[in-house]
């Protein structure tokens, strides 16, 4: 090799190892370190805990699940065993969602309160991995210092089940955009504290609700509804328009009604749901949020009624093209 390739080649290696070396002491410096803190469990805690995993919907992604059923309902003894997502939902690659039971060895029981803290609250794995943001972090940043630490006993007090979950793996243009947004994530603010919602002020404490319960994720920004989700290749279910609007919305719903509507999921909850085709199915977490007490339902219904109204015609549930669900 001439001498002045041989310096361009060592010059390069030269840069490659100070970028490296830097990229290091930014993941170092951007990962906060896990609190060293003990969570008390007290049967407050588990129920208040349970109350937020219901609402979160946490079993969504990480409960092993039996799709052939209405809802998608956890398959008995498996809450939190993890999920490996159907591939008809996913067509971009394998979206996974870990065993976060108190299985020491394929799932998160070595852990320390802390960690599982930072996991939920920052979005970090146990070594400082920062996680894809398909986990809902940024969404349960939201969450009071109390609710979280409740959330956390009720996960410590799960039944430890060992299931290994394979990783999620995603094509190249995907994996690009979330090596991309977790760079980014990493230069935001690490929240480290959140002070409790008022739980007697019935509309900022239904807005907080709202906000863990990720209903503007599928309702929409302004919770007019109308996001399309496909449950087979033929099957769209558009998300409803849950604003005061009298023609399009949910203005002429009572509280009774409401609270009436995700009450009368809980006979599949606690009977089991029925198998139905794929045409019948929803993403609409109902097994979970028929499970929320009525404080709470009320307080989602209160705050929902403070949305300005907006027009916008979503067929009912099972009369849109190719679904015949009719359970409702
Ligand atoms: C929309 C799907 C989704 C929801 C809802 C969700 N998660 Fe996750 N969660 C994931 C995925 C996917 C990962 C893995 C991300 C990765 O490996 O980068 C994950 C990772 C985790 C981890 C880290 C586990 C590990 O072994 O690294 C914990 C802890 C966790 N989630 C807890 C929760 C809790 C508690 C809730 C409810 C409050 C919740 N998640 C709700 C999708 C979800
Ligand atoms: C994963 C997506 C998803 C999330 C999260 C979600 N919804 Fe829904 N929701 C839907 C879809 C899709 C429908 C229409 C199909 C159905 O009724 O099951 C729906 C239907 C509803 C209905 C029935 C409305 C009607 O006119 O019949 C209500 C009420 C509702 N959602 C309230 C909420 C609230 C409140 C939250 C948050 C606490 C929420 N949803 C979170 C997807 C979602």
């Amino acid at each position: 090799m001439p001498v002045t390739t041989r310096r361009i080649v060592k010059g390069l290696l030269g840069v490659g190892l100070v970028l490296a070396i830097l990229f290091g002491v930014f993941l170092w410096l951007t990962t906060p370190a896990a609190a060293d803190i003990h969570i008390e469990r007290s049967a407050q805690r588990l129920m208040r805990g349970r109350t937020i995993y219901n609402l979160a919907h946490c079993d969504v992604c990480h409960s092993t699940r039996d799709f052939e059923k209405f809802d998608g309902p956890v398959i008995p003894g498996h809450t939190g065993a993890g999920l490996v997502f159907p591939p008809r939902l996913v067509p971009q690659g394998r979206i996974s969602a870990p065993n976060i039971t108190p299985d020491p060895v394929t799932g998160i029981g070595e852990w320390t309160d802390g960690e599982k803290v930072r996991a939920i609250r920052n979005g970090f794995a146990r070594g400082g991995r920062k996680l894809i943001p398909i986990m809902p972090y940024e969404v349960f940043a939201h969450l009071s210092d109390e609710d979280l630490y409740s959330l956390v006993a009720f996960l410590d007090a799960l039944p430890a089940v060992r299931n290994e979950v394979p990783d999620s793996r995603f094509d190249r243009e995907v994996q690009w955009h979330f090596r991309r947004a977790l760079f980014m994530s990493r230069l935001e603010r690490t929240i480290s504290s959140v002070p409790e919602p008022n739980h007697n002020s019935q509309v900022p404490y239904g807005e907080y609700l709202v906000q863990i319960g990720q209903c503007a994720g599928c309702h929409g920004a302004n919770f007019s509804g109308g996001n399309s989700f496909h449950e087979s290749p033929t099957t769209t279910v558009i998300s409803s328009n849950l604003t005061p609007d009298m023609a399009t919305g949910i203005g002429h719903w009572t509280e009774s009604d409401f609270l009436n509507r995700f009450m009368s999921y809980r006979r599949y909850h606690t009977d089991g749901a029925p198998t139905v085709p794929d045409e019948a199915q929803t993403p609409m977490p109902w097994l979970n949020f028929c499970q929320l007490d009525e404080p709470e339902l009320k307080a989602i219904f209160a705050f929902l009624r403070t949305r300005p109204a907006v027009s916008r015609n979503v067929p009912p549930f099972g009369t849109h093209p190719g679904n015949t669900g009719q359970l409702h």
